[in-house]
């Protein structure tokens, strides 16, 4: 039934909306699981046969198709080491992982100085710091599109690999004046890559090698953060710096004019942020810290608390409309369960004027935004009726059915409705 087939997962909010766990649950029928944006700035939780394992790189995948192939795209930006860390660790509770990975040659590295820059800008950017995850991935998308980025491709011959990496050290030291860069040296860094390199060189990939195969296979695409992060159509300038949206998907992968045949929309029953940037539906007060207590809402890649509130649909009407979702994941209801009235926004009063929809972010940025909410009627479990009647709710204002609902973090933890 699945043969061809292709689907891709996507985050509406601003990630973390349980992806991870989402695409576990949706891969055992693929033939390929395909990351196509994002890097260690991720971090996809899935539990494997009961161990809780995050993912930062590696696609998030079935433990139970064993040939199932995993492909890193060329949109992916690369930390070797985190990578061979990920590599290693999820190989204790599942063998064969590192034989089955594909890591796309053009895809770009993130370097020791993309890490300093990534912190050194946001100290200068004082009270306009974006609270990005430091893991280099914006520095290294800026060198990506400035054509000084260093790719897989280049590990293969180290006389160019040197002169690169001399090349950008020597601007970085330059551009940043800092006792961190100043200490760094080309050779150095360049041995350690290789060593790491050497670790994967029977994954490094040309799309050649797999373009053909993919195409005719059955294909799961995992999205990485959330439509509001990304990069063009987010909340910018707080935002991620790759594509969050289906538009991404061709770009990362090389895999021109793909057809899709269902795009999966992930949304949480409630709102979270990590970082900076507006939060419409922010709940600051002990409701709040309830959803991020009973939710666990704590960062996946750094432990920091994630801001708590409640969803927001004009907010998910623009997600839904930007990321080409035909379909929709609930997840984390559970966390909701006995609490008496949910509070659902279903409008903005900026400046005395009501907003029921909003196609413009910088809105966001430049004002201040009272949610009107509407009030829904709390359920005891996931079959309660009133859970059923939210859910309904929800797809009438966003106009996309709600397919499946997460009841738990564990891969099956899930029940289809229609
Ligand atoms: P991702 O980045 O979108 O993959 O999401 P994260 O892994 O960063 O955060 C989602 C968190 O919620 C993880 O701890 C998951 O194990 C957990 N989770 C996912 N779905 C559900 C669910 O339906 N219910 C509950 N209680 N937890 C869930
Ligand atoms: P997953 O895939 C939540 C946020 C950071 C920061 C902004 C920019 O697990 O959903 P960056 O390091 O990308 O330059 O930081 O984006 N951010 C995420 N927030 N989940 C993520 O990934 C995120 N990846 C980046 O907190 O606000
Ligand atoms: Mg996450």
């Amino acid at each position: 039934m699945l043969k061809g087939q292709k689907i891709a997962i996507l985050g509406l909010q601003w990630g973390d909306e349980g992806k991870g766990k989402v695409v576990s649950y949706f891969a055992k029928d693929y033939d390929w699981i395909v990351r196509f944006s994002g890097g260690p700035n991720a971090g996809h939780t899935v539990y494997y046969g009961g161990k809780r394992f995050i993912h930062h790189l590696l696609p998030s995948f079935s433990k139970d198709n064993s040939s199932q192939k995993l492909l890193i795209g060329s949109g992916v930006l690369i930390d070797l080491e985190v990578l061979k860390e990920e590599v290693e660790s999820v190989s204790k509770i599942i063998s064969n992982v590192k034989d089955r990975l594909y890591i796309d040659k053009k895809a770009n590295l993130i370097l020791e100085y993309h890490k300093i820059v990534d912190e050194l800008s946001e100290r200068l950017k004082g009270n306009k710091a974006i609270g990005t995850t430091k893991r280099g991935v914006g520095p290294a998308q800026a060198d990506k599109i400035n054509r000084i980025g260093v790719r897989i491709e280049d590990l293969e011959n180290e006389k160019l690999l040197l002169e690169k990496l001399e090349m950008n050290i020597r601007m970085k030291k330059e551009l940043w004046k800092d006792e961190k860069m100043d200490s760094l040296d080309s050779k150095k860094i360049m041995d350690s890559l290789l060593k790491t390199a050497e670790f994967f060189k029977d994954n490094f990939k040309s799309s050649i090698d797999y373009r053909d195969e993919i195409l005719n296979s059955s294909v799961l695409f995992e999205g990485t953060q959330g439509l509001l992060l990304d990069i063009d159509f987010g909340t910018y300038p707080y935002v991620t710096s790759t594509s969050c949206s289906s538009g991404g998907i061709s770009q990362g992968t090389g895999l021109a004019n793909l057809k899709l045949d269902k795009i999966y929309g992930v949304l949480k029953a409630y709102t979270t942020r990590v970082g900076e940037g507006p939060f419409p539906t922010e709940d600051k007060t002990e409701r709040g810290e309830k959803l991020r207590k009973v939710g666990g809402e704590f960062g996946a890649t750094t432990g920091r608390p994630r801001r708590c509130g409640w969803l927001d649909l004009l907010l998910l009407r623009y997600a839904v409309r930007y990321s080409g979702v035909d379909s929709l994941v609930l997840t984390k209801a559970d966390i909701l369960n006995g609490i008496e009235k949910i509070p659902v926004c279903v409008a903005y009063e900026i400046d005395g004027k009501r907003y029921e929809d909003i196609d413009d972010m910088g809105l966001l940025l430049t004002n201040k935004i009272k949610p009107i909410y509407e009030y829904m009627d709390g359920w005891k479990d996931l079959k309660d009726v009133n859970f059923e009647k939210y859910v309904r709710f929800l797809e009438d204002q966003l106009g996309v059915s709600i397919e499946v609902v997460s009841t738990g973090p564990e891969t099956n933890d899930v029940f289809f409705r229609v």
